[in-house]
């Protein structure tokens, strides 16, 4: 029965759900977004003339039914509504759905329904990717980075009571307790240093110094556990690619996961355009390549071979030490999985098999 609604409906309810999967539908609401918070901003600046102010107004209004209608087919078309809503994306679309709509029905005025707008900044984190890449280094990094904090914390409160120890009877208006002298530790502590707190005695100013540079060795943990993690996080993301291209390659198919595992560490992914000259006869050979999408050809002595996806090229310059015995160019534009010398080396040293596997392929791939 269920099948029987979803296939009476299945044309248009398809053409809806496919506008919402392209990629002009997100470049859509994320403009419509980034046009919301200039509208925002613009809004707060009071000496502008009333018509501008109004019209900050009107554009707020008009994206509000723009991301309510686009909140409602969304929920129309998707499959599972409740998952949906109940979704992290799906709440971003509810609160931008619904922020206007309650601002006006709270009696707001309308520079604080602009206000509220701003939270349409949640679709601007919903169609960058960028953020999902921090989310995850910050849920990867979570134990490192709660240490150095902790660290910070530790740090922080020392150095508050060391200095309302040091200065209470000098200055007892602002190193009175250790609350006041808090302020005067997170200012000093982050290096921002606004000079309306400061030691006077020499030893306040001694224990100053050492927050000072103990507040820059701990940003600068904190920057290294982040670089660490962002670099971890973009090998995996390069190693998932480089895995899904190298075990859908039939040559590898018969080799087993470690190997392909070892491989896929090892390549570098690359775009070539049509046309492009990927490797000259009489060059000396440096590397060899896997054709994963895409065509070559190869300008042999005899005519030209096509190589299409699965093959590969560039192994015979690696395995004789002489130089390209052909010219190789792009007909079309493609993605080549790229093996260097040194890698191919340690490669065929540590897995027989693959060696192996690419003299016998070769060997198929060009008879004579
Ligand atoms: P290499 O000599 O390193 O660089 C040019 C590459 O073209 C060569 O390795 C082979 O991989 C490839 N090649 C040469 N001749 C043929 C052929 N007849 N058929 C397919 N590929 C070839």
């Amino acid at each position: 029965m269920a099948d029987e609604v979803a296939r009476r409906r299945s044309p248009a309810f398809e053409r809806l759900k496919r506008l919402f999967e392209r990629r002009e539908e997100r470049t859509l609401s994320f403009g419509a977004a980034i046009l919301g918070m200039v509208a925002v901003v613009v809004g707060t600046m009071r000496s502008l003339p009333e018509s501008w102010l109004d019209a900050c107004t009107a554009v707020v209004l008009g994206l509000s039914v723009f991301f309510a209608l686009e909140f409602l087919l969304r929920l129309a078309t998707v499959e599972r509504r409740l998952d949906y809503l109940l979704s992290y994306y799906g709440c971003i679309d509810l609160v931008a759905a619904l922020i206007v709509p309650f601002a006006l029905a709270a009696g707001l005025l309308p520079a604080e329904e602009r206000l509220l707008a701003m939270l349409w900044i949640l679709k601007v984190v919903r169609y960058t990717p960028a953020f999902a890449l921090i989310g995850r280094v910050l849920r990867n990094e979570g134990q490192s980075l709660l240490s150095v904090g902790a660290a910070f914390v530790i740090v922080l409160l020392l150095s508050a009571t060391g200095e309302y120890l040091l200065e209470r009877s000098v200055q007892p208006d602002v190193f009175g307790s250790i609350p006041d002298a808090l302020w005067w530790a997170i200012v000093t502590q982050t290096t921002t240093g606004y000079g309306d707190v400061y030691p006077h005695t020499a030893a306040g100013r001694f224990l100053a110094g050492i927050v000072m540079v103990s507040g820059i060795g701990l940003f600068a943990l904190w920057a290294g556990v982040l670089a660490n993690g962002f670099a971890r996080e973009l090998r995996r993301q390069e190693f998932l690619r480089s895995w899904d291209l190298v075990a859908r390659l039939p040559m590898f198919s018969r080799l087993g996961a470690s190997i392909i595992a070892e491989v896929a560490h090892l390549l570098k992914a690359e775009d070539v355009p049509a046309g492009a000259r990927i490797v000259s006869q009489g060059q000396v050979g440096d590397s060899m390549f896997f054709v994963a999408d895409g065509e070559v050809e190869v300008r042999t002595s005899r005519g030209p071979v096509r190589l299409g996806p699965g093959e590969f090229f560039g192994e015979v310059a690696l395995l004789s030490g002489r130089p390209r015995n052909a010219t190789v160019v792009a007909t079309r534009r493609c993605r080549l999985l790229r093996l260097d010398v040194a890698d191919f080396r340690n490669l065929a040293a540590s897995s027989p098999e693959l060696l192996a596997v690419i003299e016998q392929h070769g060997a198929e791939q060009r008879p004579g």
